[in-house]
């Protein structure tokens, strides 16, 4: 057991944290999209405690965060010439790359894959933090398994507490959700899980993108998977979500006739004004890029207020939009009722 601390991100904290990573310790880190547990990449030990501290399954990959586009070639047997366009246009940023792995990488960090997920974070502390570490920092999100991803030092402490000696604190991240992860085929490359940086963004730097068929649909857990993570349960917190789908009217109509004192609605900004009052209800942003930024807060919160069962609006899926529409419909478990528009 540790007396786990959420330590302000000073030089000499950051240095702290980067002993505990070379002592083969484990750490809470902040990125700009969700807080990761962090562990050498190259130390198997360490690596097995992430598994051990999320609950994880161990055939689901790790991502190993770099601080500099240089580190790639240690870490990846060959590097397409796209995946080095789309590394100089998007690194830092929420883009995983998953490459063909070097021998430095252990098969526990990959899940047992002969292939690695590399992303290069733009937040600063967490780049500060890789560099003083100086080595590759395998970190998933730093929510127990199953559980919304971290957005605060304060959920990682929810779920990590007593698991690990530190957070890093680095305030609320401004994405909000986990990173795109691509990998590469002949024709292009395939979207396995969407983010931040959207299929237009790819677009930019490479001539065809696809979208997994996992990403709107549910992965049988008996399936190979593109991306091991798209079998799992996820982003549920322990509320139940239900998805209605339609216009604020119909979404208000077949709520009124189905809830109780311990239902709650999930709506959007620009929906305040017509909502009755009186209602249990969250709100979770306006723009896609907002509800991004709030949706596991808000799940999270949801937990906090006590719901039992929660009525959410649908978001947009267009731009960032896929990425919150695709969290959303795993925390519902695809419980989506039509209500028409
Ligand atoms: O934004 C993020 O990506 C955050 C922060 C901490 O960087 N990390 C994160 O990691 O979301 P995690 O472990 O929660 O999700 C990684 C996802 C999983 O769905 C996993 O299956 C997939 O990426 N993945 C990792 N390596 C892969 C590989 N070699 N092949 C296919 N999918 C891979
Ligand atoms: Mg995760």
């Amino acid at each position: 057991m540790f007396d786990t601390k959420i330590l302000k991100p000073s030089d000499e904290n950051i240095d702290l944290c980067a002993t505990l990573i070379n002592q083969g310790e484990i750490v809470g880190m902040p990125t700009e999209t969700v807080y990761g547990l962090a562990a050498n990449a190259y130390d198997e030990k360490a690596v097995k405690k992430v598994f051990a501290a999320k609950g994880r399954p161990a055939d689901n990959p790790l991502i190993v965060h770099i601080a500099e586009i240089d580190m790639l070639s240690e870490l990846a047997l060959e590097v397409p010439e796209s995946a080095r366009l789309l590394a100089e246009k998007f690194w830092g940023g929420p883009l995983t790359m998953v490459l063909p792995k070097s021998g430095k990488i252990p098969l526990i960090t990959s899940g047992g894959l002969d292939t690695v997920g590399i992303r290069m974070p733009s937040h600063d502390i967490a780049r500060s933090f890789i560099k003083a570490c100086g080595v590759p920092i395998a970190a998933p999100s730093a929510n127990i398994s199953g559980r919304p991803s971290p957005t605060t030092a304060r959920h990682v402490f929810d779920d990590m507490n007593g698991k690990i000696p530190a957070i890093l604190d680095g305030s609320e991240c401004t994405v909000g959700v986990e990173s795109t992860v691509i990998c590469f085929e002949n024709e292009g490359v395939r979207i396995l899980r969407p983010g931040g940086i959207t299929k237009d963004d790819l677009l930019m730097v490479v001539d065809n993108v696809i979208l997994d068929k996992g990403i709107l649909s549910e992965v049988d857990i008996t399936e190979k998977a593109a991306s091991p993570g798209m079998k799992y349960k996820h982003y549920s917190p322990k509320t139940r979500v239900i998805l209605v789908n339609g216009s604020l009217d119909n979404f208000l109509k077949y709520v009124s006739d189905n809830s109780d004192d311990e239902t709650f609605l999930m709506c959007f900004d620009n929906d305040k004004d017509k909502i009755p009052a009186g209602l249990n209800c969250v709100f979770y942003g306006s723009s896609s890029k907002e509800q991004a930024k709030n949706l596991f807060l808000i799940l999270r919160k949801l937990d906090e207020l006590g719901a039992k069962k929660v009525y959410a609006r649908v978001p947009s899926a267009e731009g960032v939009g896929l990425a919150v529409y695709n969290r959303i419909l795993r925390a519902a478990s695809f419980d989506v009722v039509e209500v028409g528009e």
